[in-house]
């Protein structure tokens, strides 16, 4: 990964950027597109992803996983959210990074990563996924409350180049995993790190507000959250979402 590296001053999205590029056939499996600054950067949700210019990481991995089904859709989500997760728990502390559900990067009750991963199914496999990757780094001004950045975590300043390098060995080292079709300790692994795992939390769902607590992530990435009844509840990705 990284051998083929575009490298931008400014541009709208990494995402998109690599989707016009995939569509001309100028892509290799594993090209990274990275930029300084995004100027209608996307989140999920059809949020934005804002990242003031030069500070953070903002980047987008191209990959080819045709080995995995369409079904499979969330082994990605979980090895890219693993990767992100070695890398900051070196830091300091691994007991303060966790990844909440579906794949948002945790330090210290705050958010510090997101990941938008965008694929496109052929034949009932997915032949090709752009991986967008957003981590705040050196950002300390404008930070929403609920978000961090690592320097403002661990009060010094980080090399963008070197974490962007962390990053994708981390990624290498998972896909590599997952391309042997070995799911379990990659599953095993995200259980454990995930966010408020057998927690009472506040949730929203799309019938009202409970205090539920997440029990499971079932292979197909659906949560499970049990709710004050004991009734257990599954969810997709966007029916349900974390109030406090
Ligand atoms: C989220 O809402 O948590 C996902 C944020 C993803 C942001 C990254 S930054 C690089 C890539 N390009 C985009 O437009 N979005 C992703």
């Amino acid at each position: 990964m990284g051998k083929q590296l575009v490298s931008l001053p400014s541009c709208h999205s990494t995402n998109d950027v690599m989707a016009q590029m995939s569509a001309k056939n100028q892509l290799h499996e594993g090209a990274i597109i990275i930029t300084k600054h995004q100027t209608k950067g996307k989140g999920q949700r059809g949020n934005e992803w804002n990242s003031p210019a030069g500070q953070n990481l903002t980047f987008s991995i191209f990959l080819r996983p045709r080995f995995l089904k369409a079904t499979q859709q969330f082994e990605l989500n979980r090895m890219v959210s693993l990767s992100l997760l070695d890398v900051v728990k070196n830091f300091k502390d691994e007991s303060r990074v966790f990844v909440k559900w579906p794949n948002d990067l945790i330090l210290n009750k705050k958010k510090v990563a997101g990941i938008l991963i965008e694929n496109s199914i052929s034949q009932n496999a997915i032949s090709e996924s752009i991986v967008g990757i957003g981590l705040n780094v050196n950002q300390t001004e404008n930070l929403l409350p609920t978000a961090t950045s690592l320097q403002q975590q661990f009060n010094k300043e980080f090399e963008l180049e070197k974490i962007l390098l962390d990053i994708v060995q981390r990624l290498e080292h998972y896909y590599l995993i997952m391309r042997s079709q070995d799911f379990r300790f990659i599953h095993e692994l995200y259980e454990s790190k995930l966010y408020l795992k057998d927690k009472v939390a506040y949730y929203e769902d799309g019938i009202g507000k409970f205090n539920g607590i997440i029990r499971k992530v079932y292979p197909d990435g659906v949560l499970e959250i049990e709710d004050e009844g004991g009734i257990y509840k599954k969810y997709q990705f966007k029916e349900v979402r974390l109030l406090s």
